[in-house]
């Protein structure tokens, strides 16, 4: 399933994204902070699981996220900023990172680098924010499930229809949370209007 998030602030910081004199740094920011708003309504559901902390009252038994089950996995560069905001709120949870580079002339993505941790039977939460052709997706998606995790939820800022079109009838067992669901592609497989390269964006590049 495919659940876009309505709430006008989201679509507020989008507008603020799609400002192309919004610089790097706040370019970042504004991808962490809708980060946070999409695991909040992904996990709105997930399972509480009795932890022993150290109170100053009581027997010190309380309720909260198995963080150190989930996963976190970025797609490099543009997931970054993702990925730090997701362990900002769930900060035992553990990192794994996938380098896939979309050819800009092929429009074919290439999986070149990956570092992930044991996923068998537990949560994966893959964070990209851009799903153009959804290629780079659903190469993540085909390594991930090889490593036998129980479930995977997407997390994306920003998708194409036919992008996300294509991950999800390719996947259709898998949860994607998006911010915002644009009009198109163009000739050259960007998101219009979309966010540009969101890589270059966030980190000052030009290619
Ligand atoms: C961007 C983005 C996605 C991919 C989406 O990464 O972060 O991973 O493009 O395009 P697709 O759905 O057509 O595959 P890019 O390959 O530009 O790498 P970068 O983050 O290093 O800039
Ligand atoms: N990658 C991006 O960063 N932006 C797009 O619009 C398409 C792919």
């Amino acid at each position: 399933m495919i659940y876009e998030l309505t709430n006008p602030v989201t679509k507020t910081l989008i507008t603020h994204l799609r400002d192309q004199r919004r610089d790097a740094i706040r370019f970042r920011h504004t991808i962490a902070e809708l980060t946070k708003q999409l695991v909040y309504e992904a996990l709105k559901d997930f399972p509480l699981v009795e932890k022993e902390i150290v109170p100053w009252h009581g027997d010190g038994h309380f309720h909260a996220i198995d963080e150190e089950n989930i996963i976190v996995v970025t797609v490099l560069r543009a997931g970054m900023p993702m990925l730090d905001s997701v362990m900002e709120l769930l900060a035992n949870s553990v990192a794994g990172f996938l380098a896939i580079k979309r050819d800009e002339s092929t429009h074919e993505s290439h999986l070149y680098y990956d570092r992930l941790p044991e996923c068998k039977g537990k949560t994966i939460l893959l964070v990209d924010p851009m799903v153009a052709t959804g290629g780079s997706m659903k190469d993540a998606l085909e390594f991930i499930k090889t490593k036998k995790p129980s479930r995977v939820i997407v997390l994306n800022i920003i998708g194409s229809p036919e992008g996300l079109e294509a991950v999800s009838s390719a996947y259709p067992d898998i949860d994607i949370y998006i911010a915002q669901i644009d009009e198109k592609l163009n000739e050259n497989k960007y998101i219009i209007p979309g966010l540009g390269d969101a890589g270059d964006r966030a980190y000052n590049t030009t290619e």
